[in-house]
This record gives C-alpha cells, sequence and structure tokens, in this order.
C-alpha cells in the first residue's frame, strides 16, 4: 500500500488538473457546478485509509471522474428532468440541501435528511441505515427511488443516456464497452472519491498548532472525550479522522414519533424475506416505517430505531441534524443527548443523561465549529451566528432536571455505571486526548 502512494497523489494532482481546467470545457459538465477536487495534502487527510476505499473494480481515472461529475449535474437522470444528484447534494451547502427532508421530483418529500456526499468514499456503508455496502450501489438508488429522481428501471436509464450520443463516446472511451448502469454508478463513485474535506482548524491543533482553535473549542474536545461521552461512538484517532464508528445505534431519534414495537410487527409483515435494496429504499425514503432504520436491512430486534453513527465534520452547513432532520441547531442535538436521548425499549446503552452545564454545551459547539474545513469557514460562521443566537432563546429539546439525572432517569434505574457522572478530564493536553 505504502509503495502505490506516490502513484496515487500523482494520479489526484492529475484529477485536479482535469477537473479544473479542461474538463470544465466539456459539454456535459453543466456549468453550474464548480466543485473540485481538494488537495491530499490537506491537514488530518487519512493518506493510508484513502488508498483502501477505491475499490479494485473501480480505480479512479481522470477521465471517468469527469464523466462521473457530469452525471452528478445531469438531470436528464430524472424522469422529468427536473432533479439531478445535486438538487439534494449541493457544493455550497457542503453537498447538503439544508432540508429537514429532502425533495424530489414533483415536489414530494421523503422521510431523510441528506446527508453530505464530503467524505462519503470512507464510510464503511452507505445511507443511514447502511443499506447499500458501496458508493457506486448507493448510486443506483435514488435514480430509481419513485420520490427522488423517479425513473422506472435501469434499463430506461441506459436507454435514456445511450440516446446521448456525447454519452455513447464518453463511456466508450472509459469504460471500453457501451453505456450501462454499472458503469454509470462507477463513474459517479468515482467522482464522489474526489470530494474530500479535511484541512479544518482541529486538523492543524492535532498535527501540533496548539493556537489553530480557540480555548473553548479546547474544553469542548476534552468534554467530547470525556463527560460528554461523545468519543465512545464519534471517537477520532489519526488513521481514521472521521468522528464515526461507522455502528448503528438507537439514540432515541426517532422514539420521538415512533410506537416501535407495532411499527417493526407492521414492517415484517411489509418486506418480503427476499426484500432487496430497492425495496428497503422505497420504505426507508417513502413510508412511516423509516424510522426503525437499520431494522428495516436486518430484521434484528437491537436495530429497532438504530441509525449509523455520523460524521462530525463541516456540520455548520449541513443542517439540519439527524436522520429525519429533526434538529435545527446544535445546541439542540446536544441537549437531546444531554437529558439522556428520547426514552423507549432500544435505546443504546451508551445514552445516558451527561449533567452538561450551559457552558459546557458552548464549548462542545465551539470544538464542533472547529471541524469546519475552509472552504465553508465563511458559510459556517454565518450559520455560527444563527444558531447561537437561537440557542439564547429557543431550546425544544432543553430537560435540565432530566440531564442532571433528577428526574427519574438516574445512574441507578438506567442500570449503567456511569449516569450523569460522566470523567472530568485534564486539561493540560488537550491535544492528548484523541487517543495518539
Ligand atoms: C431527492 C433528493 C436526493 C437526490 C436527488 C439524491 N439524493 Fe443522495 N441522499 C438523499 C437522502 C435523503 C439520503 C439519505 C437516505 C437514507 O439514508 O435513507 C441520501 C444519501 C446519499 C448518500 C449516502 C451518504 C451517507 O453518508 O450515507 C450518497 C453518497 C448520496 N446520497 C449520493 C447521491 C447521488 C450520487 C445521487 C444521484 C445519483 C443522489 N444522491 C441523489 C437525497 C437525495
Ligand atoms: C451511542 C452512540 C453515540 C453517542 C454516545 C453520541 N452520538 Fe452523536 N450520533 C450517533 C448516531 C447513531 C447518530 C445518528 C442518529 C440519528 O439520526 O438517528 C448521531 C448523530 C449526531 C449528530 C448529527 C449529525 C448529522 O449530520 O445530522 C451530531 C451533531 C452528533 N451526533 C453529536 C454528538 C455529540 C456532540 C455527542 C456527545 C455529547 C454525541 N453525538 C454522542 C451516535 C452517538
Amino acid at each position: 500500500m505504502k509503495r502505490a502512494w506516490p502513484l496515487l497523489l500523482l494520479y489526484l494532482a492529475t484529477v485536479a488538473l482535469v477537473l479544473s481546467g479542461a474538463a470544465s470545457a466539456a459539454v456535459l459538465a453543466a456549468a453550474q457546478s464548480n466543485f473540485t477536487p481538494d488537495s491530499t495534502k490537506q491537514a488530518g487527510f487519512p493518506a493510508d485509509l484513502y488508498s483502501w476505499v477505491i475499490p479494485a473494480d473501480n480505480p479512479e481515472s481522470p477521465a471517468k471522474v469527469a464523466l462521473g461529475k457530469a452525471l452528478f449535474v445531469d438531470r436528464r437522470l430524472s424522469a422529468d428532468d427536473s432533479k439531478n444528484c445535486e438538487s439534494c447534494h449541493e457544493p455550497a451547502k457542503g453537498f447538503t440541501d439544508q432540508l429537514p427532508t429532502s425533495m424530489g421530483i414533483h415536489n414530494k418529500f421523503g422521510q431523510r435528511n441528506a446527508p453530505t456526499v464530503l467524505n462519503a468514499m470512507f464510510n464503511v456503508t452507505q445511507f443511514w441505515d447502511g443499506r447499500a455496502p458501496t458508493l457506486e450501489e448507493q448510486a443506483k438508488q435514488p435514480i430509481l427511488n419513485p420520490i427522488e429522481m423517479g425513473m422506472k428501471n435501469p434499463d430506461d436509464v441506459v436507454a435514456k443516456i445511450n440516446a446521448i450520443p456525447e454519452y455513447q463516446n464518453r463511456f466508450q472511451e472509459v469504460f471500453g464497452r457501451p453505456v450501462n448502469y454499472d458503469d454509470l454508478a462507477r463513474a459517479i463513485a468515482a467522482f464522489e472519491r474526489t470530494q474530500f474535506a479535511f484541512d479544518t482548524p482541529f486538523d492543524k491543533f492535532m498535527a501540533g498548532d496548539q493556537h489553530a482553535i480557540t480555548d473553548s473549542a479546547k474544553r469542548g474536545w476534552s468534554i467530547f472525550n470525556g463527560k460528554g461521552r461523545c468519543m465512545s461512538c464519534h471517537g477520532w484517532n489519526p488513521t481514521q479522522p472521521l468522528f464515526t464508528d461507522f455502528k448503528f445505534h438507537n439514540i432515541g431519534v426517532s422514539a420521538h414519533k415512533s410506537d416501535f414495537t407495532p411499527l417493526a410487527r407492521k414492517a415484517l409483515a411489509t418486506i418480503e424475506q427476499t426484500g432487496g435494496v430497492q425495496q428497503i429504499d422505497q420504505l426507508a425514503i417513502g413510508t412511516d416505517l423509516s424510522g426503525l432504520g437499520r431494522f428495516l436491512v436486518t430484521k434484528q430486534p437491537h436495530d429497532i430505531g438504530a441509525f449509523r453513527t455520523m460524521g462530525l465534520r463541516n456540520l455548520l452547513v449541513t443542517q439540519p441534524y439527524f436522520h429525519d432532520g429533526s434538529q435545527a441547531t446544535l445546541w439542540d442535538t446536544i441537549d437531546h443527548y444531554n437529558k439522556g436521548g428520547v426514552p423507549n425499549p432500544f435505546l443504546d446503552g451508551g445514552i445516558v443523561p451527561l449533567g452538561l452545564g450551559e457552558s459546557e454545551e458552548d464549548d462542545l459547539v465551539a470544538f464542533l465549529l472547529s471541524l469546519t474545513s475552509p472552504a465553508y469557514e465563511r458559510a459556517s460562521k454565518e450559520e455560527y451566528g444563527l444558531q447561537f443566537k437561537r440557542s439564547r432563546t429557543d431550546r425544544p429539546q432543553r430537560d435540565v432536571a432530566a440531564a442532571m439525572g433528577q428526574k427519574g432517569r438516574t445512574a441507578s434505574n438506567l442500570g449503567g455505571p456511569f449516569g450523569d457522572i460522566g470523567p472530568e478530564q485534564a486539561l493540560e493536553n488537550p491535544a492528548q486526548l484523541g487517543g495518539r
């Protein structure tokens, strides 16, 4: 792996050149997008990990990446030429739509919040419930989902794209064969694997620059690893700097509006035992079974209401939060954790009242703000300002009594060893808290 690395760098440099220059003139690469792959020289870029995430049957090449980008922004991939991937994953909005849940063709809203495409190449599985194993398999779903892009079946997509002479040529050039659905997904995935975002103040701090983040962010990092217990699911280390364990946990988000047991019974009656990804996709995006999360994929009771731990980079351009977009601000998400989530029979054992005070929540948000890549610095500061202001008056999730363990949900009745008494962390050297 180590020896292949210089080659990869060379390749990425070439991709950067192609995307910024030659390909922007191509007819297919619609001009509304100006995203370019970021340099691998970014602080915090996990070079070793990156070399693992390029699948053997889909090596990157500049021509393939350019084709994938053209497809990503092409509205003709939707039934009525109204939606492209970018409609819900806009580069300026951190590759999200900043809506609670996404709007597809015919202005229909789905049940789920659009996660970012940035750094998605590192995900062990794709989607909030992990129903797609790879970026390639992921890309095939929204095109066929009746309320996202609404194409009837892969054959129709291939016929539509194949009727465009320039695509015919580009597919031949890149793959050496006529347009087909697998290659279409491969090209899109190859493009997505150029969209990574690191180089944040936090990454610079961990690389040794003690002044890269504020004192408040340093305290937040300490709380993140200590009293806040965030690191038990959103852990960081230099080779896995994505702030996620990629596992599935019920943290009580959909317990707000779902009565899990009858819903799970309904799901089992609905899902054919052989139900493939496409059926799960339709149930997850278009029905109230969505709140069951990972259970739709595994049918295992311990996965009821469980969703994938999301990464935490660039959160101040990807608001609102959680799989249903139910929390408007980072303070609201932290209030959710602070009170011990929303009680339900399937709640993850790691979700307990935290006893965080107001300034500790502010410090946690300051830490999360330090996970902002340079391209989003301005937008994030603005959003931070808005959220800060809102957090002073509007806190729908705040429940101080529950957070302090004074409301029926204490360490003893949760059966957990820690309850609301998470360990304090020493602050002498916060850079060492991340397990270096
Ligand atoms: C109508 C809005 C919409 C369109 C169009 C759309 N997406 Fe998405 N995308 C979403 C939503 C919502 C999710 C989360 C769905 C879920 O997890 O059940 C998602 C999930 C993803 C993910 C998974 C990210 C992760 O962290 O798990 C990727 C990658 C992605 N989309 C890429 C694409 C690509 C490529 C296209 C075009 C072929 C596309 N999307 C079209 C809304 C959209
Ligand atoms: C038990 C595991 C677990 C712990 C502990 C945990 N999280 Fe999470 N986190 C998750 C999961 C799972 C999700 C997605 C949940 C969903 O949407 O249903 C998530 C989502 C989030 C999101 C929303 C991300 C997005 O893109 O919408 C934020 C922000 C977040 N967590 C911050 C924190 C902070 C801060 C802490 C510590 C106070 C913390 N988490 C503790 C598992 C955890």
